[in-house]
């Protein structure tokens, strides 16, 4: 198993992106930072091999190599980062990633995407589960199956304290899960239950989700995470997992545990069955018009589009200067399958909306 990791040379909390950071300015004890981080992967590198990016000035969150993109079979997809915060840090990855022989993706758009954090394979299967609704934009999910070949389940987070996918869902091998059900919406855990057996999956308690137990780095039958109970524990060692803990207490406060700072180069072998899976999800371009604010018809024409499922950009908005005028939006609105995107549609167009293409 090859790893990527970051030295925290830089590592500090200077801006708030995730709500692990408030209060946390200028409070990383750099000195323990470094001391955690060097024990947990002089334990790792005991299984795995670890390789190293430089760190950059400035990048203080670089350590956190999950987010750099998602690598499988020789190829990336790299990421392009929500937060204008941790742009600077797409340029040197992307660059190790060639240097280091990887093919790299070119995404169509400009559709956010933040790597591993939001991207995790079901270990040894054509499955990989993807979240949206924070960071990772859900259109990014159809380039995402698209190259890679692989069915993509979208599942949306809704509690900004779990603002990645991997901060509160870790797929193990043997079909297994580790996951916090609180921080998806009921589609995306009827998505999960109707895919992994009840067997299967352990729903983690409040304390393990919030210690963070669900970043977890897998190195064979080894779970390296930052805290668990003993049930969570317990639960782990029926299934053959010997779990390592590694306090990264530092790191959390910036709103990352021991996965988030470890990039996997390769992915656990699987067969794709020769089947290729078109992408169920679609988009469209809706128009909406009118007293869009006095009216209160975008708050209510957005929740529209969250409350089937689906996600927005605005595109365009143009607000009228005067009450008798009329304001107008252009809405890119996105949805995890056809019916979801009729939905939405229907919706919209009883709010006065023009949907204007459809793909
Ligand atoms: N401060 C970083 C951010 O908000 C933490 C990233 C954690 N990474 C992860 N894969 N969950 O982007």
């Amino acid at each position: 198993m090859r790893i990527l990791v970051c030295p925290p040379d830089h590592f500090d909390v200077d801006y708030v992106i995730n709500p692990w950071m408030e209060g946390q300015i200028g409070r990383i004890d750099v000195a323990r930072a470094r001391s955690q981080w060097e024990s947990l992967f002089e334990d790792v590198s005991a299984t795995a091999s670890v390789e190293s990016i430089a760190p950059r000035e400035r990048s203080p969150d670089m350590c956190f190599t999950a987010n750099a993109g998602l690598l499988e079979s020789g190829r990336v997809l790299p990421a392009r980062f929500r937060m204008p915060e941790r742009s600077g840090e797409e340029a040197p990855f992307a660059e190790w990633f060639e240097n280091a022989g990887f093919e790299i993706a070119e995404p169509s758009g400009n559709d956010p995407f933040e790597g591993e954090g939001d991207a995790l394979f079901q270990p040894g299967e054509p499955l990989l589960w993807a979240g949206y609704g924070v960071r990772t934009a859900l259109e990014t999910h159809i380039a995402l199956s698209s190259l890679f070949d692989v069915e993509v389940v979208s599942l949306r987070l809704v509690d900004p304290r779990f603002y990645h996918l991997d901060t509160c869902f870790a797929p193990l091998p043997g079909g297994r899960l580790i996951y916090y059900p609180a921080a998806f919406d009921r589609r995306s855990r009827t998505e999960i239950e109707s895919r992994i057996p009840a067997e299967r999956r352990l729903a983690v308690s409040d304390i393990d989700a919030m210690n963070f137990a669900c970043n977890t780095l897998r190195v064979g039958d080894r779970l390296f995470m930052n805290a668990a109970t003993d049930a969570l524990r317990d639960v782990l060692a029926t299934w053959d997992f010997e779990t390592r803990i590694h306090r990264v207490d530092e790191f959390l406060k910036a709103g990352g545990g021991v996965k988030c700072l470890s990039l996997l180069l390769e992915q656990p072998d699987f067969d794709r069955n020769g089947a290729s899976r078109p992408s169920p999800i679609r988009s469209a371009q809706i128009q909406l018009r009118g007293h869009l604010l006095d009216a209160g018809l975008l708050r209510r024409g957005l929740d529209v589009v969250t409350e089937a499922n689906g996600s927005f950009r605005v595109d365009a908005l143009d607000l009228a200067e005067r009450k008798d005028q009329e304001s107008h939006a252009m809405l890119h609105v996105v949805a995890p399958s056809e019916e979801d995107l009729d939905e939405i549609v229907e919706g919209l167009v009883e709010l006065g909306a023009e949907p204007t293409k459809i793909r």
